[in-house]
């Protein structure tokens, strides 16, 4: 199985359903911090909705309208990047990123989002690459601004979360400013 280097003993792989018993116990390492901020923590509790999960990105890469990679560092899932959306004709996709705790603060989450970020823009022409998260969560917001983008505006209540109203702020990069600050060697 391919894997990408993101250094430091840690690769970018596929994940797919077959990993749903890995990935569950990913998780429940990291479910209260994932779960702060995002509903992937409580929509995969059991094995069940570990693998309907992961199905359901395995279907959006069938119909390449979503993509789901895995970050494992010596050798163990420690979270993921993905494209919630993923639409080449017009030209847009949606970014998002988690980690267990114990993975977080080393550049994991930024390195594995250059990565596909990059793919969408040279290989499948995307022109838009959006980052949206809750405007409480300072450590995404904090990779959507090393990832060189722009926050564009805020989405006041739009999150029904845990019983709470959030505002969701949305961050995007363009293609042309990506090729500019992340030119080939
Ligand atoms: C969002 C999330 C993935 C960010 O994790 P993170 O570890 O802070 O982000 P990165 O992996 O990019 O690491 C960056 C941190 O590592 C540090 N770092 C250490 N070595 C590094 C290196 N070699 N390269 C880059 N950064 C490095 C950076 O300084 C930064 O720390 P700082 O923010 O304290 O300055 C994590 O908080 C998370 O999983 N949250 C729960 C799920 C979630 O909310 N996801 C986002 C949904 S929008």
């Amino acid at each position: 199985m391919f894997a990408i280097s993101l250094g430091e003993g840690a690769e970018l792989r596929p994940l797919e359903p077959w990993r749903a018993e890995e990935f569950l116990a990913h998780m429940d390492r990291g479910r209260e911090f994932v779960g702060r901020h995002i509903g992937l923590a409580d929509a995969t509790t059991d094995l069940a909705g570990a693998r309907a999960w992961l199905q359901s990105y395995a279907d959006k890469a069938v119909t390449d309208t979503g993509r789901l990679y895995g970050i494992w560092l010596d050798g163990l899932l420690v979270g993921g990047v993905l494209f919630r959306t993923f639409d080449a004709t017009a030209g847009t996709c949606e970014a998002g990123c988690w980690l267990e705790p114990a993975a977080a603060g080393h550049g994991l989450a930024t390195r594995g989002s250059r990565v596909i970020i990059d793919w969408a823009i040279r290989e499948r022409g995307i022109h838009r690459v959006e980052w949206q998260v809750s405007d409480l969560n300072t450590p995404s917001i904090n990779v959507a601004k090393r990832l060189g983008m722009t926050r564009e505006g805020v989405l006041r209540q739009n999150y029904l979360y845990r019983g709470e109203r959030q505002n969701t702020e949305v961050w995007a990069v363009l293609a042309h400013e990506w090729l500019a600050a992340n030119a080939l060697a």
